[in-house]
């Protein structure tokens, strides 16, 4: 019955960005009637959605594109941030590329579909329908484009642009639309959420007023700026239950003489004076970061900063980067004189001693019962978000099959493995 449908496979790396992208670029392809298949054998388009925050990702890109040579009968589209910037050599060197779409597309997953519609039937339809097929029940909204911060180490202004926020009642809108269509938490994205600005309209009011939204069982955003986040938010953090004590909080260094080369425009103690803000307001909070080591003339000390500064805060997780050198940014021009090994040496240890820390945060979950909304359900496991933004699998109990997606349910937490906890469901008499 499929047979005449046009088949589509994407391949999505980087940000939740590109993963809420990806979704977006997903629902209107099957609205056109194309179907999306599991196996890239069985596709007759192959979209790679790339990034470039990272030298990595782009050597990721390069050679997943490479392979993809072998699968002759393939269209391939490259979109994201590298279809942005290295058009050229993309094209110069994979002639198995049918179409790169850059930023000015990619930005507007509309736009986006419009152009792949274009180049698979050589006809561009003038409307767009918005409707979704299924919505799982965490989804990703994308409420900004862009960012002014130009951190110095960061391409993310130079690929995505300058930062535009949207309008406030369309994203009112699209998460009244996701809620109907079964969503039960949504992710606000921004390069900055905390930078939003509509109409007048802040970050902190939005929040508010998707909040109103009955059946939207809970809110999550990222990523927040330290600079930018104030005691508003956090005070709507501490009043409105549906948002979740889950902040990601990227603290990139320990060292002010780093912060400031970074251009993060906050030191450390500024930054630790926000985390006990948090606590206070929220003391259940669990706080995430992102870290970057061997920036630029990072010295032992510096480096020993940033270990401090994770012992002393103790996150629930931290994302550690080796510092690489991105074009058109203030730090390209800096001397890379911290060895590849050195950067090794260094991210091992702050992964190692974060991984002890968020270990021992999981662990005194054990015990404890926690509420957790039931994501997917498998044959013989759950998984499933806790409140506080961990990912939880529940072994089932066979007296409680009538759990399903969508539902909160509480769980006695009894092991963890990794930063996954596991637990029993407990029925709500
Ligand atoms: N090198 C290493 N890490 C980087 N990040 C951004 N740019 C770079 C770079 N040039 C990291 C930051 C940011 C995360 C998304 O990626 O920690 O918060
Ligand atoms: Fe990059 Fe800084 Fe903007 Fe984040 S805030 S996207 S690190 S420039």
């Amino acid at each position: 019955m499929n047979e005449h449908k046009l088949t589509f496979f994407i391949y999505t790396m980087g940000c939740q960005m590109n993963v809420y992208e990806s979704e977006m670029l997903n629902m209107y392809l099957l609205n056109y009637g194309l179907l999306k298949v599991q196996n890239i054998r069985n596709a007759n388009i192959v979209i790679v959605n790339t990034c470039s925050v990272r030298k990595h990702a782009e050597q990721k890109a390069f050679s997943y594109l490479g392979r993809l040579i072998k699968y002759k009968n393939n269209k391939i589209i490259v979109i994201g941030c590298m279809a942005e910037h290295l058009q050229l050599q993309l094209k110069k060197r994979f002639k198995n590329i049918d179409l790169i779409i850059g930023r000015n597309d990619t930005n507007n997953m509309k736009r986006t579909v419009l152009t792949i519609m274009k180049f698979l039937y050589q006809y561009k339809p003038n409307y767009i329908k918005n409707v979704y097929i299924k919505s799982s029940i965490i989804r990703y909204l994308a409420i900004a484009k862009g960012c002014n911060n130009y951190c110095s180490y960061c391409i993310v202004p130079f690929v995505r642009g300058k930062e535009v926020s949207f309008h406030y009642q369309d994203i009112f809108n699209k998460c009244t639309f996701m809620v109907q269509s079964g969503a039960r938490e949504i992710i606000l994205l921004g390069q900055n959420v905390n930078s939003y600005s509509n109409h007048g309209v802040t970050f902190t009011q939005l929040l508010r007023k998707i909040a109103t939204i009955e059946k939207l069982m809970r809110i999550r955003f990222m990523t927040n700026h330290p600079k930018d986040l104030n005691d508003d938010l956090i005070h709507a953090m501490s009043v409105i239950p549906k948002i979740c004590p889950h902040i990601h909080l990227p603290i990139q260094s320990g060292s002010d003489k780093i912060l400031y080369k970074m251009n993060r425009k906050y030191n450390y103690e500024q930054y630790i004076n926000l985390i006990n803000k948090l606590r206070i307001a929220i003391p259940s909070i669990n706080i995430t970061t992102d870290v970057i080591v061997g920036f630029p003339n990072e010295t032992e000390e510096d480096f020993n900063k940033t270990l401090n500064a994770i012992r002393k805060i103790k996150f629930g997780k931290v994302y550690v980067f080796k510092y690489s050198q991105r074009p058109y940014t203030s730090a390209s021009k800096i001397h890379d004189n911290i060895s590849y090994l050195e950067k090794q040496r260094r991210h091992k240890i702050i992964l190692e001693e974060s991984n002890k820390i968020s270990l021992a945060l999981a662990s005194q979950m054990i015990g404890s019962t926690q509420e957790v909304l039931i994501d997917k359900l498998n044959h013989n496991s759950i998984e499933a978000t806790t409140y506080h933004g961990y990912k939880t699998f529940i072994t089932i109990n066979s007296t409680h099959n009538n759990i399903h997606i969508g539902q909160i349910i509480n769980v006695k937490i009894i092991n963890i493995k990794g930063t996954s906890l596991f637990g029993n469901t407990i029925l709500n008499e």
